[in-house]
C-alpha cells in the first residue's frame, strides 16, 4: 500500500513538470485531488488496509495531498504573474486617444433656481433659515390672523395630521417662528416644502415656496415694490413684464399679487396662463399689525413687509417649461435638459 503511494506521488509529479499551461495544471490536479480522483479514491478505500498501518497511510494521504495541492497554486500564481508581465510588456498606452466622457448630473432646475433666488437675496443682507413641514396650526394659521372658522382657510385646502397639526400649507408660519424669537431688524429669507389639496398643470401637492420678510423701523410699501421689482428683474431679465395686483392675506395689510407676463404664449392666453396672458408667482404685502402684537413687536414702533413665492411658477416662467408635473417625475430626458 505504501508502495502504491509513493508511486503515486512520482507519477503526479512527473505530471506536474509536463504541464505547460493552467488547463493542464487543472487537469493533474482533478485527476489526483478532484472527488473521484487517484488519490481521493486511495484514501476512500483505506478500509483495505491493514489495520495497523491505518493511521500511517491516512497521514501519509494527507500529506501528499497537501503538499500536491500547495504546488499546483505556486505554479499557477507563477503562471499568472508571467502572463501579466507579457501583457504588460506586450500591451502600449495610446495616450492620443480621447477620454472617456464622465456623466456628470445636474441641479434639478427647482434647486437652481432657489439657490439663484437666495443669492441675490443674500446679497441684500437676507440670512436663510428653515422651519418644519409637520407644522402646528398655531403657526400656519392662527397667529397669522386666520382664527378658526376664518374663510381664508378655505383659500388652502390643508393636509391634517390632526386636529392641530397640519403639512404647512405655505411658508409663512417660519415668519412667526423667527419673529418670536428675534428682535427687530429682521432679514430672513424662508424656502422649503409646502402641501395642499390640489393637482393640475400648474398645482401640485407638494410645491415649494420662498417666504422672506423684512421688518425695521420706516420700512413701508414703496421698499417692497422696489425690492421684489428689483428681484424679479434680475432672475427674469429687465424687459420683462410684471403687475402688482391688489390682494388679500389676512396677514398683510395692504396686500397685493405679483404677475408676470406669460413666457409661454408672450401674453396672448394659453393653458399655462389660463388664457389671462399673466401668471401668479407671488404674494405679498405689509406685515399686519395683528401678527406683530402676536410676536410681542410694537406695531407703532416697527413696519414690515412680506411675501411667498412659488418656486416652481418661477422655475416654469424661466426655462418655459408648460407642466407642473414635469418638476416631479423625475424623467432624465427633461432634468437633462438644465
Ligand atoms: C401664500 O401662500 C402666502 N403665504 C404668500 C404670502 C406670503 C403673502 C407673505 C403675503 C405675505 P398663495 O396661496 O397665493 O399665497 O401662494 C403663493 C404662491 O405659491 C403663488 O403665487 C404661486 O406661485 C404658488 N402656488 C400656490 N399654490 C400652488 C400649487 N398648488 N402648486 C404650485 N405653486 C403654487
Ligand atoms: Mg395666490
Amino acid at each position: 500500500m505504501t508502495g502504491e503511494l509513493t508511486a503515486l506521488r512520482e507519477a503526479a509529479e512527473a505530471e506536474l513538470r509536463k504541464a505547460g499551461t493552467e488547463e493542464e495544471l487543472q487537469t493533474v490536479r482533478t485527476r489526483y485531488l478532484g472527488r473521484k480522483g487517484l488519490l481521493t479514491g486511495l484514501l476512500r478505500n483505506i478500509g483495505n488496509v491493514n489495520p495497523a498501518e491505518r493511521p500511517e497511510f491516512g497521514k501519509r494521504c494527507n500529506e501528499i495531498k497537501e503538499d500536491l495541492s500547495a504546488r499546483i497554486d505556486r505554479l499557477l500564481a507563477g503562471m499568472a504573474l508571467k502572463k501579466r508581465e507579457e501583457a504588460l510588456l506586450r500591451e502600449r498606452i495610446d495616450v492620443t486617444l480621447p477620454g472617456r466622457g464622465i456623466r456628470r448630473g445636474t441641479l434639478h432646475p427647482v434647486t437652481q433656481v432657489r439657490e439663484e433666488i437666495c443669492r441675490i437675496f443674500a446679497g441684500l443682507g437676507f440670512s436663510v433659515v428653515e422651519g418644519p413641514e409637520v407644522e402646528l396650526d398655531y403657526y400656519n394659521f392662527e397667529a397669522l390672523n386666520i382664527p378658526k372658522n376664518h374663510p381664508a382657510r378655505d383659500m388652502q385646502d390643508t393636509f391634517y395630521i390632526e386636529e392641530n397639526i397640519v403639512l404647512r400649507t405655505h411658508t409663512s408660519p417660519v415668519q412667526v417662528r423667527i419673529m418670536e424669537k428675534t428682535k427687530p431688524p429682521v432679514r430672513i429669507l424662508s424656502p422649503g416644502r409646502v402641501y395642499r389639496r390640489d393637482s393640475d398643470i400648474s398645482h401640485t401637492p407638494m410645491f415649494h415656496q420662498i417666504e422672506g420678510l423684512l421688518v425695521d423701523r420706516g420700512v413701508t410699501f414703496g421698499d417692497l415694490k422696489g425690492v421684489l421689482t428689483m428681484f424679479l428683474k434680475q432672475v427674469f431679465g429687465e424687459e420683462t413684464a410684471l403687475r402688482f395686483r391688489p390682494s388679500f392675506f389676512p396677514f398683510t395689510e395692504p396686500s397685493a399679487e405679483v404677475d408676470i407676463r406669460c413666457v409661454m404664449c408672450g401674453g396672448r392666453g394659453c393653458r399655462v396662463c389660463g388664457s389671462s396672458g399673466w401668471v401668479e408667482i407671488l404674494g405679498s404685502g405689509m406685515v399686519d399689525p395683528e401678527v406683530f402684537k402676536n410676536v410681542g413687536y410694537d406695531p407703532e414702533e416697527f413696519t414690515g413687509f412680506a411675501f411667498g413665492l412659488g418656486l416652481e411658477r418661477i422655475a416654469m416662467l424661466k426655462f418655459g417649461i408648460s407642466d407642473i408635473r414635469l418638476f416631479f417625475e423625475n424623467d432624465m430626458r427633461f432634468l437633462e435638459q438644465f
